[in-house]
Order: structure tokens, then sequence, then C-alpha cells
């Protein structure tokens, strides 16, 4: 609407205004042209009187130019109705400016005429003899015949102005259209994002801004797609290894209420419900600290670590599982390595992966932890000689829940949270954590610190 507006007006003020331009140029330019024509005669006046040359030159000018000439002796009788009827007592020029001719200056007079009741444009030229006024040219025309070729040159530009009206108006709407469009577009779809839909993607081809401004949308509804995603993926995880050992509890437990159930049946079932227990505490302790972990409401709070002697901790936690797995420990630790860091959090990363370790190794297969420093960097490796882990997987493992082989894992007892909140705690700790592995060869996870140097 603006658009259409703006260009009407613009296009319809500036035909105006050349079409005023032009015509003041060209009735100025027939005023001049009278008035040059009125000096010749008034030169030929000077010089010869109102002789015969004098009468030929005013014929002249009449025939050969639109223009009327009339030579009027007696300025008193430029009446109203000249040049039909000159007895007409009614003046054609009025008082000021026959004064102007008495005077002996020029007049030039744009006025309806009585008689032929028409607007014409006259010139009168005073003919001064010494101070006195012996007559006057008295030069007109109708200005009908001034605008006359306005008509033709009126339609010319009309059709023009026309024209440029329908090309700016397309024109303008084509461009609003680009402009609109797109944003009528997004518009909708951050409607529909606000509903919950984030699968509209804007289609605009161009690269200016606007095309950049859809690329940015495009891109934000995706990472908003993810997000939902990611949640829904997350809380049907939640439920469902929440619903697993509550429902194993429920059908021990009514097995049990029931009362057909002989003593030592009954007491495996209470050591399942226990585990079970055990698993879901583990679970929303891990659900939590995860939350924890991925929100930045908990900093880690750093302060210098003699590493080795955490890791020392952490494997005396462990002697019983070993023994009891008959697995053997090779420790290889530089017991100077200092680094910067919360010493709960990376108890619990390596306590995390010691516990893979041993989780996915068969009965007697070796794991070694080793720590060594180099070029100001402190590489902690865990190695075992298990199971391992396919190819495909690798990539994966550190993503919530994730299991290889839900199946294979869950009477080993892992939720798939470890290494989640492992990842999370490295890169809080400004560390890189990187995973090889061959089926049926083993594992090695290498998490490579800043070393702190001491002075
Ligand atoms: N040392 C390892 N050897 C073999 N598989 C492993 C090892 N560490 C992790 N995995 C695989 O990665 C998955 C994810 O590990 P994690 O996040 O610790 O979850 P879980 O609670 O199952 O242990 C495990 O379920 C297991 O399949
Ligand atoms: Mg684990």
């Amino acid at each position: 609407m603006t658009v259409a507006f703006v260009s009407i007006s613009t296009v319809g003020v500036g035909f105006g205004l050349t079409f005023y331009l032009y015509e003041r140029f060209y009735v100025d330019n027939q005023k001049d042209l009278l008035l040059l024509q009125g000096r010749n005669l008034e030169a030929v006046y000077q010089e010869e009187g109102n002789s015969d040359l004098f009468q030929e030159r005013l014929k002249w000018v009449n025939e050969d130019s639109e223009a009327e000439a009339l030579f009027v002796q007696n300025p008193m009788k430029l009446s109203a109705s000249l040049p039909y009827e000159p007895s007409v007592s009614e003046s054609f020029i009025n008082f000021e400016e026959r004064q102007q001719l008495l005077q002996g200056e020029t007049v030039t007079l744009v006025r309806q005429h009585a008689v032929i009741e028409q607007d014409i444009l006259a010139v009168a030229v005073p003919l001064l003899e010494g101070d006195r006024l012996s007559g006057a040219i008295f030069l007109y025309m109708p200005l009908d015949d001034v605008y006359q070729p306005f008509e033709s040159i009126r339609y010319i530009l009309l059709g023009v102005m026309g024209l440029i009206l329908l090309v700016t108006f397309w024109g303008g709407r084509k461009v609003a259209n680009q402009l609109v469009l797109p944003l009528r577009k997004m518009e909708a779809a951050s409607k529909k994002m606000a509903g919950g839909d984030f699968s509209k993607r804007i289609h605009v081809s161009s690269t200016d801004e606007m095309g950049s401004l859809a690329s940015s949308f495009n891109q934000l509804a995706k990472s908003l797609e993810e997000v939902e995603e990611n949640r829904r993926e997350f809380l049907q995880n939640v439920s469902h290894e929440l619903r697993t050992p509550l429902s194993y509890m429920r059908g021990y437990t009514e097995a049990i209420m029931e009362g057909d159930v002989e003593d030592a049946e009954k007491e495996k079932y209470i050591r399942i419900i226990h585990q079970e227990t055990d698993r879901l505490t583990r679970l929303v302790h891990d659900l939590l600290d995860l939350a924890q972990l991925e929100g930045d409401s908990y900093p880690m709070r750093l302060e210098p670590i003699p590493f080795a002697q955490l890791v020392h901790d952490v494997v005396d936690r462990f002697r019983l599982r070993l023994s009891q797995k008959e697995i053997p420990l090779k420790l290889d630790l530089d017991e100077e390595a200092v680094i910067e860091g919360d010493p709960d959090r990376l108890e619990q990363v390596f306590s995390n992966l010691l516990d893979n370790a041993l989780r996915y190794s068969e009965k007697g297969q070796l794991i070694e932890v080793k720590m060594v420093q180099k070029e100001g960097k402190t590489v902690l490796v865990i190695k075992d000689h298990g199971k391992g882990i396919p190819v495909e997987d690798l990539e994966k493992i550190t993503d919530r829940f994730y299991r290889v082989q839900k199946s294979r894992t869950r009477e080993a007892g892992g939720s798939g949270l470890g290494l989640a909140i492992v990842n999370q705690i490295v890169t809080k700790h400004g560390a890189d954590i990187t995973f090889r592995s061959t089926l049926q060869e083993g594992t090695e996870v290498s998490v490579v610190f800043d070393s702190l140097e001491m002075d």
C-alpha cells in the first residue's frame, strides 16, 4: 500500500512539475516572441513613422505569425473589445497599464477578452515621439493558440506517466514481495515453532541480507529441533530406565506376597529387589549429577592435585572387586605429576573408567593404568583386554544412555550415563579424552590434562 502511494505521488509530482515548468517556459517564450516583434515594429516606426512600410510590416506580422498586430494611434482607444470593435468604450487595458504606456514602459498581460471570450496573451509597446506618446503597437494571440501544442504533449505525458506508474507499481510489488514474502513465511514458521513444531524451513535462494537472515532462521529452527528431539529422547530413556527395575521389583514382591514361594527362592528374590533398588539409586544419582554438570550451576572447584595419589585411592576401593574377578592390575604412575582440578570430580572420572574396564573384561584379563608426563601434559591411560567396542559405536559412547548392545550390558549393570558424566567433567577441566578399541582385544582410554608446573 505505502509503496503504491509513494510511487504514485512521486511520479505525479514529477510530471506535474515538468509540465508546469515546460508550460511556463513555453508561454514565456511566446511572450518574448511577441515582445521581439513589437520591438522590431517599434524600430520601423521610429525610422519611418506611420508609413506604408510600417503598415506593410504590420501586415506581415499578422499574416506570417500566429500573433495579431495592431497599431493604435491613440493609446486611450485600446479598449476591451479590441480589435473587433474599437468603439466599445470600456478600456481593454486598465488605468495603471495605461499609465505605464504613457511613461514609455512596455506592458504584457494575460486576460479574458470581452468579445471573443477567450484568454489572450498580449504585449503593448508604446511609441514615443520625444516625450509624447504618439501611439502603441498592440500584439496579441489567443491563449488557446499558446496552449495548443500542450494538448498533444499533455496526452503523451499522461500516457508516459501511466506507463511509468504501471512499471513502478509492478516493480514495487515485486520488490515488496521479495522482501515481505520471506518475512511472512518466517512469521508463520516462528508461530509454529512457538507451538512446538520445528520442522518448517524457509526457502530463499537470494544471497542478500534476506537470504542470510533466512539461513540463520533455518539454523535456529534446526538447533531448536535438535534440542527438542534430544529432550524427547532423554525423557524416553529415563522413563525406560526407571520402568525396568520397577517392574522387576513389582514382579518379585507380588510373588513373595502370594506366599507360595519357598524360603530359598524368597531370599533370592529379595536379593534381586535389593539390587534393583541399588540400580535405581545409582541411576537417580547419576541423572542428578549429569543435570548439574550440563547446567553451569556447579562450577569446578579447582585446586592442585597430586594425581598419582588420587589414582591410588580409587584403586584401593576397587581391590575387592578386582580380586573377586581375579583381574591383575598393573600400575605405572609418575608420582610427581600434579594437575589442577576438582578432586571429587576427577575421582569420579577415574573410577568410572576403571569400573568400565573391570565390568567389560572377562575373568583374569589384565588391566593396566599408566600415568606419564610429557611436553607439559599429564596423560592418564586405562587399558583393558576385555571385549572391546565396535568401531561404529566408538563415537557415540559418551552419549547419555548409550550402551553397546543394550541387552548385553544390562546384566553387567550399567545405565549408560557413566561416560556422559566423564565426558562432561573432562571437558570442564579443559582436558581431552580419546577412546581406542579393538573388538575382543580390549579398550584403551587416554585422558590428557595440562600439567601444573610447581615452582
Ligand atoms: N572398557 C570398555 N570395554 C568395552 N565396552 C565399554 C568399555 N567402556 C565402555 N564401554 C561401552 O560403552 C557403553 C557406555 O559406557 P558407560 O557410559 O560407562 O555406561 P555403562 O553404565 O553401561 O557402563 C557401555 O555400555 C559399554 O557398552
Ligand atoms: Mg560405565
